[in-house]
């Protein structure tokens, strides 16, 4: 089968591999559609990140490079291995694509084991990826969706619990007025939880493609662009004086951490989604005047059921943030090409491994 392997910085090939083994308890998918994640193209321009080297396996997975990319994929149950009594053949899934270690507690109760030690991503360091045709999964990290989801929009269940995990570190309520700093896919996603939710949602970005997209799709009630007004006045005007309750730093760049925390009100909550590769400068007297929270946020934990249903529910429609489908030979050269070079024309490009969804 043909899959999109990661041998190091720039060089990703299409390579031919053998088929997964679809082992005890284990769940075997054909790929339908596979999101690019802003991390692979780190791993792409910077990496390896999370991928493991050449010469050091992963501690959980035990692979070296080359990996398979791809991490937010939905697909089609094609085979069930042994143990697996409640997912059948043809069923369609969303998977959690998470590498953690056996002895970790994983239980539907766990709000951490996403945080343990050496925790990593199929897709990033080992297990098969989405960008391949076919998956072999553990059952524990598969979840069906309702066939009422087109399989595109299913790809994107895994940036969108991104999203819910992130509106959960904040402890936003409805009612509650949130400013997003950036509208990429992440930014958008966490908006769409928001929105669904009953808070107000204000977005600030520099790209009139993503803006339009933010106020079309209905999840942003306003869009702001940073070089022609003054965000964090805006926002006070829109709260009458008090500031925002919550925000989001979607974009890792200090100009809007330092907006974000002059937007928001005494007390309120800054969740930091972006990844810093670099150290940031932070305004530490702001934060103690004001009280600000500061929290971190990182994937999910046990997010993906709720998620799930935000969208067979239909109060997220995901539909708005697809801009792109290709196949696996356009992977660089149309697909990472366009997010590196031009991602203000783009959203979420979405890949089918076999080409067949295009
Ligand atoms: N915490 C997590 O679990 C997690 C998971 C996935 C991705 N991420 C990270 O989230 C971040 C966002 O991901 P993405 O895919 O949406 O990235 P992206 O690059 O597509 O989006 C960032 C957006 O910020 C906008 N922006 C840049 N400078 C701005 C400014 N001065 N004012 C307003 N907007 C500005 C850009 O125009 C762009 O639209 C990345 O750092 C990514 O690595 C974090
Ligand atoms: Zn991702």
């Amino acid at each position: 089968m043909r899959t999109a392997r990661y041998y190091g910085r720039g060089d990703i090939r299409i390579d031919d591999v053998p088929e997964p083994e679809v082992g005890p308890g284990t769940v075997g998918i054909d790929v339908a559609w596979c999101g690019i994640c802003g991390t692979d193209l780190h791993e792409y321009l910077e990496g390896p990140i999370f991928c493991p080297t050449h010469d050091t396996p992963h501690p959980i997975s035990g692979e070296t490079l080359p990996i398979t990319l791809g991490h937010e994929f939905s697909g089609v149950v094609y085979a069930v291995g042994d143990g697996v009594e409640d997912l059948a053949v043809g069923q369609h899934v969303v998977v959690e694509p998470y590498i953690i270690s056996d002895d970790v507690d994983t239980g539907p109760e766990s709000t951490d084991y996403h945080l343990s030690e050496n925790m990593n991503f199929i897709g990033l360091a080992g297990r098969g990826g989405g960008l391949g045709e076919r998956i072999a999964v553990q059952r524990r990290w598969v979840h069906p969706i309702a066939d009422s989801v087109p399989l595109d929009q299913a790809a994107l269940i895994e940036p969108l619990s991104v999203g819910y995990h992130a509106v959960n570190r904040s402890g936003a309520r409805a009612g509650d007025v949130a400013l997003v700093g950036g509208a990429g896919p992440i930014g958008l996603l966490t908006a769409a939880v928001l929105k669904a939710l009953g808070v107000t949602v204000v977005m600030s970005e520099l790209s009139p493609l993503r803006r339009r997209k933010a106020l079309e799709s209905g999840v942003a009630d306003h869009a702001l662009d940073p070089r022609t007004t003054d965000v964090a006045a805006e926002v006070r005007t829109l709260t009458g004086g008090r500031g925002a309750d919550v925000a989001f730093e979607c974009t890792s760049v200090q100009v809007v951490l330092d907006t974000l925390m002059d937007a928001l009100r005494p007390t309120g909550v800054l969740v930091v989604v972006s990844i810093w590769g670099k150290r940031s400068d932070f305004d530490m007297h702001k934060l103690v005047m004001k009280e600000i929270d500061l929290r971190g946020t990182i994937a999910y934990v046990n997010s993906h059921p709720a998620t799930i249903e935000l969208v067979e529910s239909g109060k997220i429609d995901l539909a708005p943030f697809i801009t792109g489908r290709i196949g696996l030979d356009g992977l660089v050269e149309e697909g990472f090409d366009t997010l590196i070079h031009r991602n203000e024309t783009a959203v979420k490009i979405l890949v089918s491994p076999s080409g067949t969804g295009l």
